[in-house]
């Protein structure tokens, strides 16, 4: 039996394609490569000496996915495909709408057609919307995230409980991400954006490289402990362990179970700085900057959920994620294509 990664060549999910290839599975892996290339996959097959499947197609592409699943047993579903630009959401929300909301839904058609039920979906912190008090629990209320990004992972969390009071057996996982960050320890596989980083991490390791000059701290005068802003930054390998344990989980019992991946912890942006410093030992040049409109003061997990109903619990502090991101970022100063 197979497991279908959707996205699986960008960050997160080449990640997560090298942990369900050490723990024994085989795998899909489909991505229309309009945020990631294929040589996340060949370092993946690199570095674990293991294969894995890979179709270049799209997830609204309907004859591709009954193709994959008419040639291929798949048991389960990791769904990551879709895009995930704020601000390019805010340009183009029917892009989002139909990438991230649509995308789902046909692949949805798919999987029932092909009697496959078990779907692990990444979602985000992002549908709590603003106003809560921290942490973040499960059972707060979604609220009114502030951008069309937001609002399809929202519109998508509601369509996915909507199939799991349907006709059918689903079984259905929404991983609530924090702020994801760092590498695989091998610096072999990390995180590529093209162009101007939008994330706090990226940027901070072009600057240490000496690809820009300094970064912009977006606020110093939010109600923090310095006033800049504060985040649950967790390790992307924890992250995707935590997507094991989920997979495992759902095959349990059929119906919707949320969980938050979130390390419980939030550090500010000068705190992020400093450690980044220290770690690399390059000076990191920032100027103060306006606050960044939709950005929130601070937002953290509480991630108990996850830790009594998985087993699973962030094992890597804020200094493991900086030194995999630098040790990557050193490796490969520009990503993938040039190394
Ligand atoms: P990414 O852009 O690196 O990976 C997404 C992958 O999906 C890319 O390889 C892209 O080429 C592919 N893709 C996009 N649209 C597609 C489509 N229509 N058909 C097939 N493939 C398509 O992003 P990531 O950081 O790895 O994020 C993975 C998922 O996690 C996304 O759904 C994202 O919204 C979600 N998420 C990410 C974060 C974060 O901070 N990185 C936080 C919360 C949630
Ligand atoms: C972190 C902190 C910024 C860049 C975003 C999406 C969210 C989710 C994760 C996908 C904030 C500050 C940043 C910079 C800065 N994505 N910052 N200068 O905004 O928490 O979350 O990515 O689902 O939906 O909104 O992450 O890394 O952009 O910012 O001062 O150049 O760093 O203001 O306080 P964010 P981030």
């Amino acid at each position: 039996m197979f497991v279908l990664v959707t996205g699986g060549s960008g960050y997160i999910g080449s990640h997560m394609v090298f942990s369900l290839l050490e723990a024994g599975h085989d795998i899909i892996v489909l991505d229309n490569l309009c945020n990631s290339s294929e040589l996340s996959i060949n370092r993946v097959r690199e570095i674990t000496g293991k294969k894995i499947l890979f179709v270049q197609g799209d997830v609204r592409d309907r004859k591709v996915l009954n193709k994959l699943f008419s040639d291929y047993d798949v048991s389960d579903v990791l769904h990551f495909a879709g895009l995930k630009s704020v601000g390019e959401s805010c340009c183009h929300p029917l892009m989002y709408y139909e990438s991230n909301v649509a995308g789902t839904v046909v692949l949805c058609q798919a999987m029932a057609a092909a009697g496959v039920f078990n779907l692990v979906f990444s979602s985000s912190a992002t549908v709590y919307g603003d106003g809560h008090p921290m942490p973040l629990h499960e059972t707060l209320p979604t609220g009114s995230p502030t951008n069309p990004y937001g609002r399809s992972k929202l519109m998508i969390e509601m369509l996915l409980e909507d199939l799991t009071d349907s006709v059918h057996p689903w079984s259905i996982a929404l991983l609530r991400y924090f702020n994801p960050i760092g590498a695989h320890e091998s610096g072999v596989i990390g995180e590529d954006p093209l162009g101007v980083p939008n994330n706090l991490l990226p940027y901070l390791g072009q600057v240490a490289m000496g690809r820009r000059e300094c970064v912009s701290i977006f606020g110093n005068d939010y109600p923090t402990l310095d006033g800049t802003g504060v985040r649950d930054y967790i390790h992307v390998m924890d992250l995707v362990e935590g997507h094991l344990c989920a997979m495992q989980a759902i095959h349990k019992s059929s119906g919707l179970r949320v969980w938050n991946l979130g390390t419980g912890r939030g550090y500010s942006v000068l705190e992020v700085i400093h450690t980044y410093e220290k770690i690399s030992g390059c000076n990191i040049a920032y100027r103060m900057a306006p606050r960044r409109p939709g950005d929130v003061a601070a937002c953290w997990a509480d991630p108990g959920l996850a830790a009594k109903e998985l087993g699973w619990k962030a094992k890597r502090g804020l200094n493991d994620m900086v030194r995999d991101a630098w040790y990557w970022q050193k490796k490969n100063p520009y990503g993938y294509q040039i190394s």
